[in-house]
Order: C-alpha cells, then structure tokens, then sequence
C-alpha cells in the first residue's frame, strides 16, 4: 500500500499541488505566530476579529462550568443541551425564519442537507465555482447535477427549462463565493426560482456577519427572506466560533431533524461552542462598526491592488483574490511574503479551477490601516521576483 500512495504523492508533488500544515502557536488575530515566525495574518476567515474575543472565551467559560464539555451523544440521544437549542432559537429571530437548526460544520450541514432534500428522481442546477461540501452533498444525494458557469443566469435559465420530468428541482448557490470574493446574482436566481417553481438553497458561509443591515447575509441585504427556501451558514468564519446552521421553516427543520444523516448520526457540538456563538450574534449585532470596517478596509485595499495592476476578479467582499495562474509561483509568492512577515495562502486546484491559482487575501476588522500599508509594500517588493 505505502509504494502506491508514494506514487500518488509524488504525482501531486509534480504538480505542483502537493499540501503540508502549518503550525500556529498563538490565538487568531490581525498577528500570529507561524512556524514560530510572528507574521501579519491575510488569510483567516476572521472576518470581525471575534475568534479571540475576551467574551466569546468568557461564554465558553461559563458554558462549561454549567454543561461541561463534551456532549456525550448526538441530539438526538441525549446529547441535545439548552445552550443548542438557545442558540437556535437565537439564530431563527436572527435570520427572520420560523426555525433553525444546529449542524457540527459547515461541510457537514451542506453535505446533510442537500441529500436529505435531494434524491435519484431529482435535479440541483449548482454554480461551478460553489464550494466543496455542496458539490459533496449533491454527489451524495445520486441526483442529477446540473453545474452551470459562474454567473451564468441565461445557461441556468436554459437548464431549467430543459429539466423536466423530475420530482424537484433545487438551485444551491453560495451568496459569497469563497475564492472569488463575489457575490452572487441572487435576485436573478431568486426570480429563476419561483418562475420555474425550483427550491432555492443558499450558503451564506461568508455572508453572515458581514453582510445585511443587521449582519444575517445577502438574503437580508436584498430583502429575499420570503425567496429563499433553505438558508444555510456556518458560525466558522465572522462569527469567530464553529459550526453551522440551517434556518427556515419549521417543516424544513423538523424534516431534516428526522432525515440529514449528519444531524442524525453524530455527537452534539460541545455547549460551550454554542455558547461562544451565541455570544458573537449578540456582538454581530451590537458591533455594526466591525461590519462597517471589515468592508471599508476590503475596498481600501482591494482599490490600491487594482492601481498596482493586479488582478482581483470581481471581488466586491473581505475576500480579494490576487490572481496568479500557474500553481508553482502561486505557492513561490506566498513563501517570499512570509518571508517579509504576511501571511497569505496560495489557493491551487482542486479549490480553483486549472491554471487560476492565486493568493486568496481576506481582510478583518481587526486589522489597522498600517497593517494594509505594509501588505500592500510586501506585494509590490515580492511580485518582481515571482514575474506576476
Ligand atoms: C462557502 C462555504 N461553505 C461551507 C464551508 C464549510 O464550512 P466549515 O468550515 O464550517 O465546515 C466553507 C468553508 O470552509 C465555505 O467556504
């Protein structure tokens, strides 16, 4: 067995794709510390700074005292703890939905959810650049799938109306596409949607926190709440904590209580991870300046990237992709800016398409106007030596 996944290693090892982790030894923040090198951070989904904050730890804290750790069993057993169902609560009158529930990732509600909707007799029109776990969770639930080009409304239009003779159709889109840093076209999606009678399924993994009057996504930001059937979203990224929910009607909820595999057939969160997010929704809320911020600072640089004639697609998000192409210099430009003390990650397939890998910067709340001064300057020191 070793000698044949030698082979395989090496194989991705020659193209340039080959993957190692890197050891973090401090907490989140604008600096941490990589390999023992202090270094400024431009790659955490962080978006708010709220992933070390003193009262999300403190929640956590006191979860702990009341609930202890682990949760013991799935909810379904009794693993199902008062902080769970607190934070769903909390998260239904958030996401303006009858009902919400709790998944244990954002991979896992994406892959649970749509194979629980979803089977052979049916059909999932899914933008291609949408993220892993949807693609996983498609695969899984044996429908067909329809994978349309990014943004491409007329193509989706077209599917749709070809795809007849299934039991349902479902359109699934991330609201803020991961890599890419855009967003997506769901007025146009939405209107698709109810024209030819499709469910709509959105993942606002990168939306929630950062965008709408009050943080709870795009869907709030275009007021499409009574639109959209299933709104999923993970509690990883502004949020600061871990996890992922669904929210939407109570039928939905009590549906995939009974039937998304990976609600059913896993451990609970630990109480003091709910706790933690629970205390972020009341700060998301609270904090409007760190949303107002985040996305001021991501045009600032997003601005002077553009000036200096890199090119970042059609970011309009935290999410600034700084194109590159070939993987080997993607990974080269990364390494000379660690070496400067900036850390961004270069993305390569299977995360982007062939020959689109590129340095995926993401731009927090908690950074300051020097932090995207010095970024900047170490971009353009380092981008000669790569020929981007
Ligand atoms: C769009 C999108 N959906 C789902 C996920 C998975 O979320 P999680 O990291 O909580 O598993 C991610 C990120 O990892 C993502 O970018």
């Amino acid at each position: 067995m070793n000698d044949v996944l030698r082979a395989e290693l090496d194989r991705i090892r020659d193209k340039g794709l080959y993957r190692t982790l890197r050891t973090v030894s401090s907490s989140q923040g604008r600096e941490i510390v990589v390999d023992g090198k202090r270094v400024l951070n431009f790659c955490s989904n962080d978006y708010l700074g709220l992933a070390s904050d003193q009262r999300l730890i403190e929640a956590a804290e006191r979860a702990m005292g009341s609930f202890g750790f682990g949760a013991g069993a799935s909810r379904l057993v009794c693993g199902n703890q008062a902080e769970h169902e607190f934070l769903e609560q909390e998260l239904s009158v958030f996401k303006k939905t009858e009902s919400a529930l709790l998944f244990s990732s954002g991979y896992m509600a994406n892959v649970g959810i749509i194979s629980a909707l979803c089977g052979r007799e049916d059909v999932v029109f899914s933008d291609k650049l949408n993220h892993a776990s949807i693609t996983d969770g498609i695969v899984l639930s044996r429908a067909e799938h329809v994978r349309y080009p990014h943004h491409d409304i007329v193509f989706l239009e077209e599917a749709l109306k070809k795809a007849t003779g299934f039991r349902r159709r479902v359109i699934v889109t991330d609201t803020i596409f991961s890599m890419d840093g855009d967003r997506a076209l769901l007025r146009e999606i939405a209107a698709l949607a109810e024209q030819y009678d499709a469910w709509l399924m959105v993942d606002e993994a990168h939306a929630f926190g950062v965008l709408g009057p009050s943080g709870a996504g795009l869907v709030e930001e275009l007021g499409l709440g009574d639109k959209v059937h299933v709104q999923m979203g993970t509690l990883s990224k502004a949020a600061g904590s871990f996890g992922a929910y669904v929210a939407g009607s109570t039928e939905l909820i009590e549906y995939l209580k009974n039937s998304a595999r990976s609600f059913m057939f896993t451990t609970a969160m630990p109480a003091a991870v709910a706790a933690a997010s629970r205390e972020a929704i009341r700060i998301i809320h609270s904090e409007p300046e760190r949303r107002a911020r985040v996305l001021h600072y991501a045009s600032l640089l997003r601005e002077q990237l553009k000036a200096l004639g890199f090119e970042t697609l059609h970011s309009s998000t935290p999410i600034i992709p700084v194109m590159v192409g070939d993987s080997d210099k993607a990974v080269k430009f990364s390494r000379l800016l660690f070496d400067e003390g900036i850390f961004i990650s270069a993305i390569r397939p299977p995360a982007v398409p062939d020959g689109k890998s590129r340095l995926r910067i993401t731009v927090s709340a908690a950074h300051t106007g020097d932090d995207l001064v010095c970024c900047i300057a170490a971009l353009k020191r380092v981008r000669d030596q790569v020929g981007v």
